[in-house]
């Protein structure tokens, strides 16, 4: 407001175009404008629309009645044309005709004044409409202005934005690698105990070996100690076999899923197998704790998409349970039911553990959204899942939840990925 007042005024000798075919007449204005106006004069119509199209007065003073073209006339062409359409048209006329006056204002004038005209009335008249025009054209500028101002803005915002996905998505990856590491240390703890069994019995048996040894050099081996000899070994031997055959069913579950969440490798899998392999990696922490989680997924539905995603919001979604569901004394249910209909695989993870208030529903998948800041949680584990589940899946996610009684998300994801 205080840019538009200060500005405003009348531009320093404005233009003034003198329309009238009586030369009179044009007389008598003259001397009314001349000392502040720069006056330019015409006799006839086409006159005064070239001045207009050269000169570009600030506004025109129009006679209405001319031979060959009227003032009516002149203003329409006036009107017609982008180039002199701004320009602010008074006509002025002998007649005191109301109808004429109207048609003038239908045609684009700003204003009327009677001949003869009073000194006073006509040079405050057009400083008015000089002063109109000039606080429009202010407007005008404001606006554009403030269109320049928020368009910039806009700009920087769409910036920002980008670098927040763009942030969003190298987190995105960190947690992909997390949640490797988090398998690494889990199974290299899980493969630990039938390797070291393995390890106990081969010594053992190399013991009892050389024990045999010294009998059969002494000579004194008996076929009581020849017999339990074979029974050591037999026993060791199965023992190790054991052992290696479940460190090896270990690193086959391990391979399948550490290769997809370093990848993001499409292609086509059992949701089954998959989400049971993902179980299994899990289950050295998930075992410290009484909870379950039963898996409801009929064999055979298969998906052509990134298994190592899923595999990233079940893990999620599992964790999450158990860290925010259950409290640790009473054992929680976890329920993971898949189906397909259609091209759609639906995926529902519900537990029957404290659940989420509903102020809190709407802000879940926001980034750092946690209610265990400062305990280990970060906030970003649902916004992943969210991320995954419709950017990377093009699927759709819901969570709903019945306070005290437990959570329930809901995943629908193209069984072919697009
Ligand atoms: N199954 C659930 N039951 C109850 N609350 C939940 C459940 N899953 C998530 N929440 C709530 O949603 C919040 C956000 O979860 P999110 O996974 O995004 O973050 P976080 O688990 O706190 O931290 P992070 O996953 O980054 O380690 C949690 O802090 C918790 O309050
Ligand atoms: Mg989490």
């Amino acid at each position: 407001m205080t840019v538009l007042s200060a500005s405003l005024s009348v531009p320093r000798r404005p233009k003034l175009l003198l329309v009238d075919d009586q030369p009179i007449n044009i007389q008598t204005l003259f001397p009314i404008f001349s000392a502040d106006y720069e006056v330019f004069m015409a006799t006839t119509g086409a006159q005064a629309l070239k001045v207009c199209a050269n000169q570009y007065p600030d506004l025109v003073l129009l006679d209405v009645m001319m031979p060959d073209m009227d003032g009516h006339e002149v203003c329409r062409q006036l009107k017609a044309n982008p180039a002199t359409r701004n320009i602010p048209v008074i006509f002025v006329t002998a007649q005191d005709n109301p109808e004429n006056e109207s048609l003038g204002l239908q045609i684009g004038a700003v204003d009327f004044i009677s001949k003869p005209v009073n000194a006073a009335v006509v040079r405050a008249r057009v400083r008015l409409h000089l002063l109109l025009r000039a606080s429009l054209e202010q407007v005008q500028l404001l606006n554009e202005d403030l269109e320049a101002r928020v368009s910039a803005r806009t700009r920087e915002l769409e910036g920002a934005l980008e670098q927040l996905r763009a942030s969003q998505d190298s987190l995105a990856s960190s947690e992909a690698k997390a949640t490797l590491s988090l398998l690494v240390a889990s199974v290299s703890h899980e493969l630990g105990t039938p390797l070291s069994n393995s390890v106990m019995a081969a010594s053992t048996l190399a013991e009892r070996a050389s024990d045999f040894q010294g009998l059969v050099e002494a000579g004194a081996i008996k076929r009581s100690d020849f017999t339990a000899f074979v029974a050591t070994i037999g026993e060791g031997t199965d023992l190790i076999q054991r052992n290696l055959h479940r460190a090896h069913e270990l690193l086959g579950h391990f391979r399948q899923v550490a290769a997809d969440q370093a990848s993001e490798q499409r292609r086509v899998f059992d949701v089954a197998q998959t989400i049971q392999e993902i179980l299994h990696t899990l289950q050295p922490s998930l075992k410290r704790f009484p909870h379950r989680v039963t898996l409801d997924i009929p064999s055979g539905i298969t998906m052509d998409s990134q298994p190592g995603a899923l595999g990233q919001i079940v893990i999620n979604l599992i964790n999450n349970a158990y860290l925010h569901a259950f409290d640790h004394e009473t054992p929680g249910l976890l329920t993971v039911r898949v189906r397909l209909a259609d091209t759609q695989v639906h995926l529902v993870f519900a537990d029957n553990g404290v659940g989420i208030a509903p102020d809190n529903l709407s802000k879940l998948f926001e980034p750092f959204f946690s209610t265990k800041i400062g305990q280990g949680g970060t906030g970003l584990g649902l916004a992943i899942v969210h991320n995954l589940v419709v950017k990377t899946l093009g699927g759709a996610i819901r969570v709903s939840s019945d306070l005290g009684h437990g959570t329930r998300f809901e995943i629908e994801l193209p069984q072919t990925q697009s």
